[in-house]
């Protein structure tokens, strides 16, 4: 693969070489993009002899015969800017494209990954955590920065993480291990109407099934994303059927279940719609009003009594406030389905990250907080290895 690797002005450049050898090391084709600030850092022609190519500093260099940050952005599958400063996460964040990094960043419609490196005190600055959400929100990924000793002789959070976690995490990002694959993930809160204008519903931003959408299509599947209302923007290369009630979810993914490889069921389904939907408004009166709810389907049981075999492989959720591994250990006996992935509602609703546990044949295994993207791909990394076992299709299976 064609890896890109952008270079700011921080102490942390001169790693920025071991990476570039590690990544070539594992066989990517490597260029380099630095900052002028960068070339304090270290020299220019350390990476010329690391590449075989001298980086790219200046957009204005003569050498450059059209126009250098067009050409570098179309030829990288990959970029990963290591370190990035506080400085270059924000002019990254804001759209800046005033010099040959930020240019080719803002020019290039790949994985990127960004790994900061800076004082722990400007990491933990408002502006700076606005401004890594928001890279992290448009489809980056961020790798660091970790604790450890900083150039002030400080020890905080702030270090930009070691040259390999950077090259695995690069390599994760270009993985197109599900190819062939078909993965159905439903996200989002359904709503209940109650009326022309009103309905119930619930919390759920839909962030986590788009993640899994976003990172399963990435990684080479065919990605079906049923989601109920949301404010996302559909991933890229993800097909979207959209939905309204918990009914329409569970007829749109009947349309869809036999061609997939795995469920994952994100989504956050009503349990209850009101019995009747009126036809007018619903007018105020002076005393109480009470609703009549009935039950909704429960989809993913459905699915679970509907499989035969094996497949497809199915993954629910359990979002409990209390006694979290034993409900979701009954959910999933219930359920009929493989993996159930706990959490807390305080840890994942509305949240940008979550910690989860995966509770499956062998028991339950705790995971560290992580970004809902980075829990995607672990999520995907259990279904990769269980359709691993059981082959492909008409293979004897
Ligand atoms: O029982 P509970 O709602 O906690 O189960 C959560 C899991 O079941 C989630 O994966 C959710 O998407 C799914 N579910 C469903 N249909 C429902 C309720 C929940 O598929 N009516």
């Amino acid at each position: 693969m064609n890896v890109l690797v952008g270079v700011s002005g921080g102490v942390a450049a001169y790693k920025a070489a071991h990476l570039v050898r590690e990544l070539g090391r594992r066989g990517h084709a490597v260029r380099v993009v630095m900052t002028e600030a960068a070339t304090r850092f270290i020299g220019p022609v350390t990476f010329t002899g690391l590449t075989g190519a001298p980086p790219v500093v200046d957009l204005w260099d003569a050498r450059y015969a059209g126009e250098v940050h067009v050409e570098l952005a179309a030829w990288a599958d990959a970029l990963v800017v290591a370190p990035a400063t506080a400085n270059l996460l924000a002019r990254a964040a804001s759209g800046v494209a005033d010099d040959a990094l930020t240019a080719t960043i803002l020019c290039f419609d790949g994985p990127r990954l960004f790994a900061p490196a800076m004082h722990a005190r400007m990491w933990a600055q408002p502006a700076t955590r606005r401004n890594a959400a928001r890279l992290a929100e448009d489809g980056a990924i961020l790798v660091g920065p970790v604790e450890g000793a900083l150039a002030s002789g400080e020890v905080g959070l702030g270090r930009m993480a070691e040259p390999e976690a950077i090259a695995d995490a690069v390599e994760r990002l270009l993985r197109r291990d599900l190819v062939g694959r078909t993965v159905v993930v439903s996200a989002g809160g359904t709503c209940e109407d109650l009326d022309p204008v009103r309905f119930l519903g619930n919390r759920s931003t839909g962030r986590m099934g788009y993640a899994i959408a976003e990172r399963a299509a990435a990684r080479g599947a065919r990605a079906i994303l049923v989601t109920g209302p949301s404010a996302l923007a559909t991933p890229p290369g993800a097909e979207r059927v959209d939905v309204r009630s918990a009914r329409d979810m569970e007829a749109a993914i009947g349309r869809v279940r036999a061609e997939a490889d795995a469920i994952v069921m994100a989504a956050a389904v009503a349990d209850y719609r009101p019995a009747a939907l009126a036809t007018d408004k619903i007018a105020k009166s002076d005393g109480p009003l009470t609703l009549e709810l009935v039950r909704n389907p429960d989809i993913l049981a459905g699915l679970g009594a509907w499989r035969a075999g094996p497949r497809p492989v199915l993954v629910g959720f359990a979002l409990e406030t209390r006694d979290v591994l034993e409900r979701a250990r009954a959910k999933r006996a219930k359920k009929r389905v493989d993996l159930v992935v706990a959490n807390r509602a305080a840890d994942a609703l509305g949240t940008t990250t979550n910690r989860a546990i995966f509770v499956d044949d062998d028991g339950d295994e705790t995971l560290p907080e992580l970004d809902k993207r980075a829990l995607a791909d672990r999520i995907l990394d259990w279904i990769g290895a269980r359709l691993g076992q059981l082959g492909r299709p008409g293979a004897g299976n």
